[in-house]
């Protein structure tokens, strides 16, 4: 399938990284599950990950988000993203990005399938939800931006809870290295090609803006 996605030059300097680095961590394969077969995403499935995110929550919130945060600035800076409206924060773990987010939508809704990770995220922030990505409890048609910051790509669930304007917002905060990573044009294929995207890198990582064709 060809792709229809613009790169930008990215500004600041690039990181030399080694794209071997968790080319075989296991949640690459169920990312991949997630997003090209959807029937292979059961409840079982979905009880494993929580399960797993759920005991990583407590040492989660301490990571260093610093250079984290870049590739997510420079998408809200050059990904063509207005502020406003409805915005949905797709896997939100402990919360890193969910300040910065908010201060974009009228209205943020902060999802993860993590009990413990949604405990240790500041309350202040956005509405917070326990629900799978794959069964969103969202309505048709309602959401502007979704924001997937190194979480799992739901594609048929990306494709009905976005307005007709809407657009899904990929990060992959440590690039190619990130245990749960798409490329870009893996991306575009799982959406169907319905979705074109703009894409460049900052920091350690890589972002990616798709709208609707
Ligand atoms: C790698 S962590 C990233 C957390 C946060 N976005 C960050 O970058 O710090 C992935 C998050 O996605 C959540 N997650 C995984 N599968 C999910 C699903 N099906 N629905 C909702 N959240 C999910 C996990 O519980 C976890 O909090």
């Amino acid at each position: 399938m060809s792709t229809e996605i613009e790169f930008l030059e990215r500004l600041d300097r690039p990181e030399l990284r080694d794209s071997s680095v968790n080319s075989d961590h296991p949640m690459r394969k169920v990312t991949r599950q997630a997003a090209f077969e959807p029937t292979g995403w059961t409840l079982e499935r979905a009880g494993k990950v929580a399960k797993l995110f759920d005991e990583m929550a407590e040492t989660w919130k301490d990571k260093d988000f610093s250079s984290r945060v870049l590739p997510l600035l420079d998408a809200l800076e050059r990904g063509g993203i207005n502020s406003g409206g409805v915005g949905l924060e797709l896997g939100c773990g402990t919360g890193a990005y969910s300040t910065l987010l908010s201060g974009y939508f009228d209205s943020l809704l902060c999802i993860d399938i993590s009990f413990e990770m949604l405990a240790r995220a500041a309350s202040s922030e956005g509405f917070k939800l326990r629900a799978d990505g794959a069964n969103l409890p969202i309505p048709t048609g309602s959401v502007d931006g979704l924001f997937c910051i190194n979480t799992l790509l739901f594609p048929d669930e990306v494709d009905r809870i976005l307005k007709s304007d809407g657009y899904l917002v990929w990060v992959s905060t440590s690039g190619n290295q990130t245990p749960i990573y798409l490329p870009p044009s893996d991306v575009f294929e799982a959406l169907g090609g319905k979705f074109s995207g703009v894409s460049s890198e900052a920091g350690p990582g890589t972002w990616s803006v798709f709208r609707r064709r």
